[in-house]
């Protein structure tokens, strides 16, 4: 079986206190159970990284939320993937719809960051997904086929091997409704031959679902095909709740 991947996004929450506190609770929740077939990460917000990284064990992957599409240089405000690759993140978030939404991130600048991480190395967790309106007018499909075509475009569809995408419905994040079970099978399916018909095999790229996966839900979310694993806001907040997703990822 295809290993499952956790990964816990916790966007602008938490003081350096509290994420010290969820890091520690974590570690201590990793040593009551073996974590079998889950490769667990966890995105902090910027200035955490590195306390973080200090704290969990190295089993635990470090993330970033996003990224410069820049290098180097006179950037005020921006990350580059290097200063990532030096905090030791192995993962970094592109595109995610609140970027795409408040920062106005359009596929191009998305794909440039994609680009960046693949070639320094590391993973790029590519989100797409559709508005409630685009749903509404029945362009789920469209919509993330034109996400990640161009990501394909630009970047060759080789830099999409040992990526991941994660499938986002926009109107499910932080809603506390997430989207129905054939749903999220049915569209994973479509992404999963999008990418066959960009030569790439199933085992080339790892699919997450995110929005309002929870302890309640992930177990039947990650039993089903083509799903594995998700991305996790809200409920990666709580150490406790974040391990019980990652214990039903097994
Ligand atoms: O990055 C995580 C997603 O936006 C999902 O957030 O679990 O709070 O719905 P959520």
């Amino acid at each position: 079986m295809k290993q499952r991947l956790v990964i816990g996004n916790w966007k602008m929450n938490g003081s350096l206190a509290d994420n010290i506190l969820w890091a520690t609770h974590f570690r201590h929740g990793l040593k009551s159970q073996t974590l079998q077939d889950v490769e667990v990460a966890v995105c902090p917000p910027f200035p955490y990284l590195q306390s973080i990284r200090s704290i969990l064990p190295d089993i635990v992957q470090l993330g970033a939320q996003d990224v410069s599409s820049e290098c180097i240089g006179a950037f005020t405000g921006e990350i580059s993937v290097n200063m990532l690759k030096e905090l030791q993140c192995r993962y970094v978030i592109v595109g995610h719809s609140e970027r795409r939404a408040r920062m106005g991130e359009r596929d191009a600048d998305i794909a440039e960051k994609f680009k960046l991480v693949s070639l320094a190395g590391l993973t790029p967790v590519l989100c797409v997904g559709e508005t409630e309106q685009e749903r509404a007018h029945g362009q789920t499909r469209s919509v993330i086929s034109h996400q990640i075509q161009t990501v394909i475009d630009r970047c060759g569809a080789h830099a999409l091997r040992n990526a991941v995408i994660a499938y986002e419905p926009v109107w499910a994040i932080g809603t506390g409704v997430s989207a129905e079970l054939a749903d999220i099978q049915s569209t994973h399916a479509v992404i999963r031959a999008q990418l066959s018909d960009n030569g790439l095999d199933a085992d080339d790229v790892t699919l997450l679902y995110g929005g309002s996966l929870k302890p309640g839900n992930s177990e039947e979310i990650f039993s089903l095909p083509n799903v594995d694993g998700g991305l996790i806001g809200g409920a990666s907040l709580k150490a406790a709740d974040f391990l019980d997703i990652c214990w039903a990822a097994q």
